[in-house]
């Protein structure tokens, strides 16, 4: 029989600590990490505070949740807490609280309340410097600050949880952290957080599944922002599509919805079309929006199907897993990032392809109505519009060879036979609804 010899190995807290500070969070990320703990502790409300106030700046989170009692506070400050996962639990690895708040500051402070009447509030602090001094993974009682004091006493009226990250020094300058640079520098992530929340959120706070979740960033409600303009009559959107996904001993359902929106003209109003342009503009908004579990997680481009192109920014597809599937999509801790597995990316090629293909025509439609709107001395062209040829089969059949050349990336060639086609036999062109 072999013999084994073991020893312990603990990690290092003082350096783990720090080191996971840089797993990949910006500001906004990180609390909507912490968000996340709130929706899944069933809160309907969940208040942002960011709170200037030179180096005792500090940012507040505090929902109307389930709360937690004293030991399971002490387990929520572990590294790697232990905790069964439900489906469509929008937690994971047990980090985000600790990795999520000091990504941003040095020190943490849970203050927490169970539903039950005979419940105490607990208060528990996870702080680097402390941590660092003993080498050791610390939870400490604070001392009862004011903004503790204020949480603790609001719970004792109405349980819940309330997050409070203090020693900002992620945030604030290291010279003349009272400064107003500091001050416009909070007021700007705020705002920032806002927008962030009104995006990763807007299943949620459009109340289509949940029950009804409010979110509020210094007093301010944070608005919804649903990518697919879906209050828009004119946005359109094509047949759902499901794919039955099994990799390994994990299976599941992934849908991809797809939406073409409407042009710049079709849109109810100037602001509407502004407002969906999105934080990163039309070009950089199209692409695939991934959902794990209705919240979005990842947005922007195609995933490496095809590249981002002006002609398609009118595409938009939202593309949604349940927990069950988080493996097969690689969800990274920060909840920010996803990889889509091959088998995906090759399922998703044609779909993907056609919506573009929508997209281009509308676009091309548009610019095309909008160039002779703007030219009324233009030469007449021939009657050859796409509403005076209303065969839906030939405009259809358009399309699909649009999208085909997309998919055999040749449609670079698909333009010039276009041209050619244009020149020699436009009435072609035309029933195809291919005369841009
Ligand atoms: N706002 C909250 N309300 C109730 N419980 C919470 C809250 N925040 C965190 N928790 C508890 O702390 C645990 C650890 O949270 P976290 O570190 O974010 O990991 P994860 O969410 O992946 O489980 C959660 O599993 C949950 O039990
Ligand atoms: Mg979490």
């Amino acid at each position: 029989m072999t013999a084994w010899k073991s020893a312990e190995i603990t990690p290092s807290a003082a350096r783990l600590t720090e080191s996971l500070r840089d797993i990949g969070y910006d500001f906004p990320a990180a609390v909507a990490d912490i968000v996340d703990n709130s929706v899944t502790a069933g809160a309907s409300h969940v208040d942002v505070t960011v709170e200037f106030a030179g180096e005792e700046s500090c940012v507040v989170i505090s929902d109307d949740g389930d709360g937690m009692t004293g030991n399971g506070l002490l387990e929520a400050l572990r590294y790697g807490s232990r905790r069964a996962y439900g489906r469509s639990d929008l937690g994971r690895y047990g980090l985000g609280l600790k990795t999520a708040s000091l990504s941003q500051c040095r020190s943490v402070t849970v203050v927490t309340c169970r539903r039950s009447a005979a419940s105490n509030v607990n208060v528990r602090t996870l702080d680097l410097d402390l941590i660092a001094e003993w080498d050791e993974w610390l939870v400490v009682e604070p001392v009862m600050v004011p903004v503790i004091e204020r949480s603790a006493e609001r719970l004792a009226a109405e349980p819940g949880t309330v997050v409070i990250w203090r020693k900002l020094d992620r945030v604030l300058p290291e010279k003349r952290p009272d400064g107003g640079w500091a001050r416009r520098r909070l007021d700007s992530l705020a705002t920032k957080t806002a927008e962030h929340l009104g995006i990763v959120f807007h299943r949620y706070l459009e109340n289509s599944n949940h029950s009804g979740l409010v979110i509020t960033v210094n007093g301010h409600k944070v608005q919804p922002w649903n990518p697919f303009a879906s209050s828009q009559p004119t946005t359109k959107e094509l047949p759902l599509q499901r794919f039955e996904l099994s990799v390994g001993d994990v299976s599941g359902t992934v849908t991809l919805r797809r939406f073409v929106l409407p042009a710049r003209d079709e849109f109810s109003s100037a602001e509407e079309f502004e407002r969906y342009s999105g934080p990163l503009n039309w070009n950089r908004q199209q692409g695939i929006y991934i959902y794990r579990a209705d919240r979005l997680v990842q947005w922007g481009g195609w995933n490496g199907i095809r590249g981002i192109d002006e002609h398609t920014k009118l595409a938009r597809a939202a593309l949604e897993f349940d927990t069950d599937l988080d493996s097969v999509f690689n969800i990274n801790v920060a909840k920010m990032r996803v990889t889509l597995p091959p088998q995906i990316r090759q399922m998703l090629d044609r779909p993907i392809n056609e919506l573009c293909a929508y997209a281009d025509d509308r676009y091309r439609k548009a610019s095309r109505h909008t160039s002779k709107e703007q030219s009324p001395e233009a030469p007449a062209q021939p009657a050859r519009s796409q509403q005076e040829l209303p065969i839906p089969s030939r405009s259809d059949a358009g399309l699909a060879l649009r999208a085909a050349a997309m998919q055999a990336g040749e449609y670079a060639a698909f333009r010039r036979i276009l041209a050619v086609l244009a020149e020699r036999a436009p009435e072609v062109a035309t029933a195809l609804g291919l005369d841009s």
